[in-house]
């Protein structure tokens, strides 16, 4: 095993351990992933100041979300299918972020159910719905939440069409996937995952299978979201489900100031600032560059979170200096439960833990709270 001193070097090991449909899952934007590329390459554009000189010892990156203590102001985003990345993989990435002290939020296409979550954890985590046709069923997934424990839910709002995403509709993605000569060919290179798989009994949707009503065929991912998902979502609906809840409530996938106040004005109690990782609009700008013109409008109203294209402690940093309170990783926890299962998520927290600790002290700070834009280079002219 190499040492992996970055998440870039979890992604190359999940690479080679992964069957191709699920790799290219996670690792694909829509259309011609330029969002998806920017999302990452815009927080390179940004610049830190370096300070000097500066008392740096006793830091601390304990923050809140939602008024919920976190070690790092990094939740673990919802991503879809993480158990076909790895046996049980919501399970194992759940169990990772609770030993570290961070929210986890589990996926409406969770493979393993939120039922299977609860039973293997012991702190509250979230539970990220999308908006269905099916009224009954959303209010029965809302009812297994509470039983669960959880203690918010993430409303995500970009979805109510699927961005077509070229990868997953050559591969043909499905979970189970389908045994085709091509996939058959490609699973059996995988060993380690294809032994992992099969002692598991935990392959299709845990949260949907059984309960979809009119939907033909729940295993493939896209008829399932053009089958059963309200194109009809509006902020009354939203305001519907906080009122279902009852608790606390993220809305996640805001990139228009507008849309933030709307957000806010139906009782958000943060928003996520989010192009879904480049999975849907493509040709979208970045999430971190649409981040300064939400937070002049609405920062003070709605606690403000941020995702899509965080790979590094130094990226953290960058979006909490702009105004973000907290930030989720997708892809860089699931790049670590791809390689090495729950102690590949521990490592890709690490990591990031690390860069943002190691970083905010080279900027001359001590605490994660006390960061903003003063720890930003802006050129004078010259660059
Ligand atoms: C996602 N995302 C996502 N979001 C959501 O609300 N529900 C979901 O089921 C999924 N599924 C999903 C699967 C995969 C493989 C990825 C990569 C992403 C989006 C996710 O929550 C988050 O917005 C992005 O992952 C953030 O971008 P980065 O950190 O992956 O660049």
């Amino acid at each position: 095993m190499p040492t992996i001193t970055n998440i870039e070097d979890l992604r190359k090991i999940y690479e080679r351990r992964t069957p191709r449909m699920f790799y290219d899952y996670a690792e694909s934007g829509s259309w011609t992933e330029q969002t998806f590329r920017e999302n990452t390459s815009d927080f390179s554009q940004i610049r830190l100041k370096q300070r000097v000189a500066v008392d740096m010892s006793g830091r601390s990156t304990k923050s809140q979300m939602i008024g919920e203590d976190v070690a790092m102001p990094v939740a673990l985003a919802p991503v879809g299918l993480t158990g076909m990345q790895s046996a049980d993989g919501e399970i194992k990435a759940a169990r990772a972020a609770e030993k570290f002290g961070v929210p986890y939020t589990l996926s409406t296409m969770s493979i393993c159910s939120i039922e299977d979550v609860a039973a293997h954890t012991t702190k509250p985590f979230w539970f990220q719905v999308y908006t269905l046709k099916d009224d009954d069923f959303m209010r029965r997934l809302f009812e297994r939440a509470h039983t669960a424990n959880c203690s918010a839910i993430v409303v995500t709002v970009d979805l109510q069409v699927l961005g077509q995403r070229h990868k997953d509709l050559k591969n043909g993605l499905s979970a189970p996937p389908k045994l085709t000569a091509k996939s058959i060919a490609n699973m059996m290179t995988k060993i380690p995952w294809g032994l992992e798989m099969l002692g598991t009994k935990r392959r299709s949707f845990g949260n949907i299978v059984g309960h979809a009503k009119g939907v033909s065929d729940p295993s493939s991912l896209s008829t399932w979201t053009s089958e059963a998902f309200d194109p009809a979502l509006n902020w009354d609906r939203i305001a519907q489900f906080k009122q279902w809840w009852g608790g606390k409530v993220i809305v996640k996938g805001i990139m228009d100031p507008e849309d933030a106040r709307r957000a806010a004005d139906v009782g958000a109690d943060a928003i996520v600032v989010s192009n879904h990782g480049g999975r849907q609009l493509d040709g979208a700008v970045s999430s971190i560059r649409m981040l300064p013109s939400i937070v002049e409008a609405v920062g003070k109203d709605v606690e403000i979170h941020l995702d899509s294209g965080i790979r590094s402690g130094q990226d953290v940093l960058k979006a909490l200096a702009l105004g973000a309170k907290s930030t989720y990783i997708g892809r860089a926890y699931t790049y670590g439960l791809g390689a090495m299962g729950q102690a590949g998520v521990t490592k890709a927290l690490e990591v990031i833990h690390k860069e943002l600790d190691v970083t905010m002290a080279l900027c001359g700070e001590t605490d994660v709270k006390n960061l903003g834009p003063h720890n930003l280079y802006v050129p004078k002219g010259y660059d």
